[in-house]
C-alpha cells in the first residue's frame, strides 16, 4: 500500500498531482487531527458503498461537533472532478480518500463556528496487497497498547487521528507481525489497526461488537448480511482475549481488503494462535460470497460510477 506518486489531489477545490497538494499549517486538521475521512474504493468504475460512506462521514463529523460548510452533492460532485482530472482509464480500479477538516484559525483548542470546513479528496490507482496475503494470510500480533476506551473516544469517528491505532500497529510490527489486534481496556478483542477482525467460534463467525471499541466496518455490516443471506451463521459477540486461541478461523474485513484471512496471532504470553493458511472452509465462503455480493452490487448502482 505505498507510492502515491500518481495520486491526483483536490484541496478546497484546486486539484494538482499528490507532491503539489498543500493545507494551510493552521488547519486544525493538521494542529490535532480534527478531521473526519472516508476511503471507498470502485470496481468497474463504480464507488463501493458510497451512500454508506457519506452516512458515516455525516455521523462522524456529527460526533465531533463539526459543521460542514461543503454539502454532500457538492463533494461527490468534487470527486468525479478530481477522477476526471485524474486521467484515469475508464473502469479502472481506484482507491478514494476524501476528508473535512474543521478549517484553519487560531492555535487554540475550541474551535472557531464561524469557520469554514475543509475539504481534501485523494484518488489513485488501487493499491494491491500481496496476493501471499489472501494465498497464505497476515500475521497479527496483540501489542500492550490498548484501545482507547469507548467513553474517552467514540471508535465511530473516523477522524484524523489516529495515534492509538499508529502506536497498535507498531507495536505489532516490532513483534515481527503484520498488524495488531487491539484489546480493549478490560480485555476484549477490539479490532485490528485499520480493519475490523472476524473469528469462527463454536461454528459461528463472530466479530466484536460495540463495547470492545471498534469502528462500525461497511464491509463488516455488509459482510453480516451476506452471510446471514446465505444461511452462515454470525453475530457481534463480546470475545475475551482467551477465546482467540478457541478459534477455529480468524480473517479481516475493510474497504480496500474485503475478507483477508488471518494465518497466525502472537498472543502476549508468547504463545501462537495458529489458522488455516489461506483462510479455512468459512474464511473461503465469506471471501467467494463477499465477492458475489460486490459484483451484484456493482450492477445495481451503476449510478454510482465514477470513473
Ligand atoms: C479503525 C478501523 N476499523 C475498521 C475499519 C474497517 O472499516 P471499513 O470496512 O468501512 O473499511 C477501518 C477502515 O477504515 C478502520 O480504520
Amino acid at each position: 500500500m505505498h507510492g502515491f506518486e500518481n495520486a491526483i489531489i483536490n484541496v478546497d477545490g484546486l486539484v494538482t498531482p499528490a507532491m503539489d497538494a498543500r493545507v494551510p499549517v493552521l488547519d486544525r486538521g493538521f494542529l490535532y487531527g480534527d478531521s473526519v475521512y472516508e476511503v471507498f474504493r470502485t470496481y468497474d468504475g463504480v464507488a463501493f458503498l458510497l451512500d454508506e460512506h457519506f452516512a458515516r462521514l455525516a455521523k462522524s463529523a456529527e460526533l465531533i461537533h463539526l459543521r460542514m460548510t461543503q454539502s454532500a452533492p457538492l463533494l461527490l460532485d468534487e470527486i468525479r472532478r478530481t477522477i476526471r482530472e485524474g486521467g484515469f482509464a475508464a473502469g479502472e480500479d481506484l482507491y478514494v480518500r476524501f476528508a473535512v477538516t474543521r478549517g484553519a484559525g487560531a492555535i487554540d483548542l475550541n474551535p472557531d463556528p464561524s469557520v469554514a470546513s475543509r475539504y481534501v479528496i485523494i484518488a489513485r490507482p488501487l493499491p494491491r496487497w500481496p496476493a501471499e496475503d489472501y494465498s497464505v494470510g497476515v500475521t497479527l500480533a496483540v501489542p500492550e497498547v490498548r484501545r482507547n476506551p469507548v467513553t474517552s473516544l467514540d471508535p465511530n469517528i473516523k477522524g484524523g487521528n489516529y495515534l492509538n491505532n499508529i502506536l497498535g500497529v507498531l507495536q505489532a510490527k516490532e513483534l515481527g507481525a503484520d498488524d495488531c489486534v487491539m484489546l480493549s481496556q478490560d480485555g476484549l478483542v477490539a479490532e485490528a489497526s485499520n480493519s475490523n477482525v472476524w473469528f469462527d467460534l463454536d461454528g459461528t463467525l463472530v466479530t466484536p461488537g460495540p463495547k470492545a471499541g471498534n469502528l462500525l466496518g461497511l464491509t463488516k455490516g455488509a459482510l453480516h448480511d451476506v452471510l446471514h443471506e446465505n444461511g452462515v451463521a454470525s453475530a457481534d459477540a463480546d470475545i475475551p482475549l482467551s477465546r482467540i486461541a478457541d478459534a477455529a478461523e480468524c480473517f479481516l474485513t475493510s474497504a480496500t481488503r474485503e475478507v483477508m484471512p488471518v494465518k497466525s496471532v502472537l498472543m502476549p504470553d508468547g504463545k501462537t494462535a495458529d489458522f488455516p493458511a489461506g483462510g479455512g472452509g468459512k474464511t473461503r465462503f465469506a471471501m467467494q460470497a463477499f465477492k458475489k455480493f460486490i459484483a451484484s452490487y456493482v450492477e445495481s448502482h451503476r449510478r454510482h460510477k465514477v470513473v
